[in-house]
């Protein structure tokens, strides 16, 4: 019988949604117990375009209750009008750590204000890659010819290869991979090209969109893959491959907007993030590999330093809440009324 507690490095969460206002503080705790940093996505509406935006938005979210002792690294969001300038200044603030999640117009939540072809962006590029701020991509076309499945992939030979290719001294996360084709361009690349998973994508294949009918809470983008995407991703998280580390991309929304004739795309897994991850690695093998995975990969490509302090999970099964109430409505997490095998020892 295998270990039933697992103390590791407390990790970190490389992309999260953390939105504003009540959301922000409906489900900042969730985050926080868990996780020493998380690079917060900048998706609000509007955008967080500007250092002054992030150094506000990272300001009420420290000044909210259940923040303590969390960092929150801050992303600014990339449009065809980010100037060098600005750039500069985000850099030389301290609290800005990349730019993204950057979208193509149109490919997701709050993506109105994304660019059309990131080769459009090259001077901002060129100037992200002289002063050391990395890319976080969300890597899929808004091509309507395009089939939804096949997105990742296409943008990946469309827009991530020759951003790679123009720009070899760019950091860039491809951020929630969720194929093949994402895994193979990222080990394929150097040092500088890596990548985030989600528990999500490790844990469902494209059935769960389905599963007895429509399921508006296991929709999410990019779009849950195929069962052979989702084996090639699991061996790339639990390999021990430096390029691949935790990113949640928890996209916490109301249920009104979620159960709707038109539901938006995110799950919701703060509530329960390093355990899913738990129970990934456990049920491969690989809960000596979670550690790497979740708290010193990312780190270390940020070039930043591992966290100090500890967390201890145990195989101590729990059952998720129906919903988290947040004003007069509600978020629904993942596993809702479920049970998670893994649990977060208190202290
Ligand atoms: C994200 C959100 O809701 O902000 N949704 C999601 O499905 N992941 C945006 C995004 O990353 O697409």
């Amino acid at each position: 019988m295998s270990a039933t507690t697992l103390t590791i490095t407390r990790p970190d969460d490389w992309h999260l949604h953390l939105r504003d206002g009540a959301l922000l503080r409906a489900v900042l705790p969730d985050s926080a117990r868990r996780f020493g940093r998380a690079m917060v996505m900048p998706n609000l509406d509007p955008p967080v375009r500007t250092t002054a935006e992030a150094i506000a938005y990272r300001e009420r979210i420290l000044a909210t209750s259940g923040a303590a002792g969390f960092t929150p690294l801050m992303t600014l969001y990339l449009t065809e009008q980010t100037t060098p300038e600005e750039l500069a200044r985000a850099r030389a603030s301290g609290v800005v750590f990349a730019v993204g999640e950057a979208f193509l117009a149109g490919a997701t939540t709050h993506s109105a204000y994304g660019v059309r072809d990131f080769l459009n962006c090259t001077p901002a590029l060129a100037t992200m890659e002289e002063l050391g701020l990395p890319l976080l991509l969300h890597a899929e076309v808004t091509d309507p010819a395009v089939d939804i499945f096949d997105r990742e992939a296409v943008f990946i030979e469309r827009q991530a290869r020759p951003i790679v290719e123009r720009f070899p001294r760019l950091k860039v996360v491809i951020e929630h991979i969720t194929t093949r084709e994402a895994v193979a361009f990222v080990a394929g690349c150097g040092p500088a090209v890596a990548a985030t998973i989600t528990a999500h994508h490790l844990l469902l294949n494209r059935n769960a969109m389905f599963a007895g009918g429509l399921r508006p809470h296991a929709y999410c983008l990019p779009v849950l893959k195929g069962e052979g995407h989702r084996q090639v991703l699991l061996a790339a998280a639990t390999c021990g491959d430096p390029k691949f580390f935790l990113g949640t991309d928890s996209a916490p929304h109301p249920r009104r907007a979620k159960e709707s004739a038109c539901g938006c795309a995110g799950i919701y897994t703060a509530h329960a993030a390093i355990e899913l991850y738990a129970e990934v690695f456990d049920a491969a093998g690989a809960l000596d590999r979670l550690e790497a995975f979740a708290s010193f990969h990312g780190a270390d490509f940020y070039g930043l330093p591992r966290n100090a302090g500890t967390i201890t999970l145990v195989r101590d099964a729990w059952r998720v809440p129906a919903s988290l109430p947040v004003g007069d409505d509600a978020v629904v997490p993942l596993r809702a009324g479920g049970m998670v095998g893994w649990r977060l020892a208190d202290g």
